[in-house]
């Protein structure tokens, strides 16, 4: 898959990490994981155009065909460095192109805002949100072994057999 699969928990030791990696492995996708990609705080000034990172960014989200955007709740919404990113893209790189949409919660019943909230976002850079999205609680994660359980597994692979239908759907009506 020619998909650009983006960790949106700055926390190293992040759940939303643990998922984020594991989608990169499994399905052998370009990875962004900005618990350590370097990115400045947006602040509009032309300079930041010639940064590493926002090139970096910028080019990898041009070529893909699709993201699968991976974020914790907090606060009742995606993460600040999540949104911070999508702030350097616009619809150019997001045009026509499927976006699947998974939220890492607390386990006491979150997760749906920060979906919303992402969605939102996603219209907004002109994106294709697909309607299947998941929200994994802590009980998902084998945390000790910095792994999935099967699981949470089943549902990431849930989600991604409907983003390749809405991948191959977009290269058929020629969209990309
Ligand atoms: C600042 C902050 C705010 C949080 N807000 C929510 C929330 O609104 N809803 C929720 O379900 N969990 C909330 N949590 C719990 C996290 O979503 C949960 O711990 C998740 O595993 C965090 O992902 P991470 O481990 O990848 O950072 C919050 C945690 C933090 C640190």
């Amino acid at each position: 898959m020619n998909v650009l699969v983006i960790n949106g928990t700055p926390r190293k030791h992040g759940r939303t990490r643990i998922l984020a990696s594991h989608l990169a492995d499994t399905y052998n996708t370009k990875y962004i994981d900005l618990s350590s990609f370097a990115l400045p705080l947006y602040n509009g000034e032309k300079d930041q155009q010639d940064i590493k990172e926002v090139k970096q960014l910028k080019e990898m989200a041009l070529e893909a065909d699709g993201f699968i955007l991976c974020t914790p709740e907090y606060h009742s919404g995606m993460s600040g460095i999540l949104k911070n990113m999508l702030d350097f893209l616009g619809s150019d790189h997001f045009k026509n192109k499927p976006v699947a949409l998974i939220a890492v919660a607390g386990g006491g019943k979150g997760g749906i805002n920060a979906l919303n909230n992402m969605r939102t976002v996603v219209r907004g850079l002109y994106g294709n949100a697909i309607p299947r999205q998941l929200v994994l609680d802590p009980v998902h994660f084998n945390t000790d072994q910095r792994m999935l359980t099967s699981d949470g597994e089943d549902l990431v692979e849930n989600v991604v057999e409907e983003f390749k239908f809405y991948l191959e759907t977009a290269k058929r009506l020629s969209f990309k």
